[in-house]
């Protein structure tokens, strides 16, 4: 069973548990709100979490029969099914991860007032019936609404990086920066159209794409291979290898790249002459497959040409590579990979992806030290054929003196 499938039936089984838990809560404050429907609601809820998880025990089934390659969810193109099953069971997935965070704080206070007897028990039973209630509702309406309108849309992210004794030459120059499009039998056309409309709309001198083209197999290398091409910039087109990309065929994207007119560096630094300033871009393979040491990032950085600005572009954000980037003089570290978490909570206001488990650095904007590190969103989708609250994004970069 391959990693991520792996990953996806623990996910499947914790979702089974905390369903029950929230079914069995839910249903006990409708008893109270309704003053009866109790068995009627249980019904309905166990109902409901079997059409849910229906998914996962299609792919155990698949696994267990030995027929895993005929499953839909392997097929080039999205299928009927995926609307009845891969949809909710992902939709559903979000819904718990809402509610669990206020579930856990109602009984945090069910503990207290029993401690400390403030509130009558009858008058606290029924404001934390009516307010799971509530919260069931919001979240059933507001997860498919904002799960629908962040897996759809593409942002045009602008933000100015400002670099320590830029020259004012390179004041002008503006960056477009994109990863993780990952062609595959979820990507809509209009998406890719809506990416290469912000490229356009930017305007960027230079154009750097973060990797993982695709998300597995050769089906989609083309398709994707010919839109990144189509993309454009005036000056220099610039990639790196992602994890998706070896697995589907490295030498394959890294040559149809190439011939489209991009620069594929693995472990290697290309300068780009603008407005006699000179632009360093070292490209860095850091993925799973292939990370490499201490001892080999430093004899890659120490042979780096002197340059104006220097900018490090990689698919992971790797702590050792971000470390070494900063200690060797880089501006600026481009990298992608987490897709800025993709699911994004904010339990109680403070964000949270599953992202951050791959480390600290999963989105947005950091300073380390001198160097500013972007971690984008990226474009496409992994595992789960949903974004929530991490929109794909198109990335400008505008230079300014410091
Ligand atoms: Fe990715």
């Amino acid at each position: 069973m391959p990693v991520h499938t792996r990953i996806f039936m623990r996910l499947a089984i914790l979702l089974l548990l905390f369903y029950l838990m929230i079914a069995w809560q839910i249903s006990g404050a409708i008893q109270v709100v309704f003053s009866d429907y109790l068995t009627e609601s249980r019904v309905v809820s166990l109902t409901l979490i079997s059409g849910l998880i229906l998914l996962p025990v299609i792919v155990a089934l698949s696994y267990a029969r030995g027929k895993a390659d005929t499953l839909f969810l392997r097929r080039p193109d999205i299928t009927i099914k995926d609307y009845f099953l891969t949809f909710p069971f992902w939709m559903g997935l979000v819904w718990v991860a809402e509610m669990l965070p206020w579930i856990v704080l109602i009984f945090l206070l069910s503990g207290l007032f029993k401690l400390l007897p403030l509130i009558r028990p009858e008058f606290w039973l029924e404001i934390k019936s009516y307010a799971l209630l509530v919260l069931a509702a919001f979240y059933l309406l507001y997860v498919p609404f904002r799960a629908i309108r962040d897996t759809w849309r593409v942002r045009l992210k602008t933000l100015t990086a400002q670099i320590p004794g830029l020259p004012a030459a390179l004041q002008k120059l503006r960056l477009v920066f994109v990863s993780d499009l990952h062609v595959d039998r979820y990507t809509q056309q209009s998406k890719l159209q809506k990416m290469q409309q912000h490229v356009a709309k930017f305007g960027g001198d230079l154009l750097l794409f973060g990797g993982d083209i695709v998300s597995a197999g050769e089906y989609y290398i083309q398709q994707a291979v010919t839109e990144m091409c189509s993309t454009t910039s005036k000056q220099a087109h610039i990639a790196v290898m992602g994890d998706h990309d070896v697995w589907a065929n490295p030498e394959r994207i890294a040559r149809g790249l190439h011939s489209g007119g991009f620069h594929f560096l693995q472990d290697e630094h290309h300068l780009v002459e603008y407005d006699n300033c000179q632009i360093l871009i070292t490209g860095v393979t850091y993925i799973y497959h292939q990370k490499p040491d201490k001892a080999e990032i430093t004899t890659l950085m120490e042979s780096a040409p002197d340059a104006d600005l220097k900018i490090l572009l990689a698919h992971q954000p790797g702590r050792l590579l971000i470390e070494l980037a900063a200690k060797y003089g880089y501006h600026l570290f481009l990298a992608g990979h987490t897709h800025g978490g993709q699911l994004l909570f904010r339990p109680l206001g403070y964000p949270y992806a599953f992202a951050r488990w791959e480390g600290k650095f999963y989105r947005g904007l950091y300073e380390i030290r001198d160097m500013l590190l972007f971690v984008t969103n990226g474009v496409g989708l992994t595992m789960a054929p949903i974004r929530y609250q991490a929109p794909a994004e198109v990335v400008g970069i505008e230079f300014r003196g410091k």
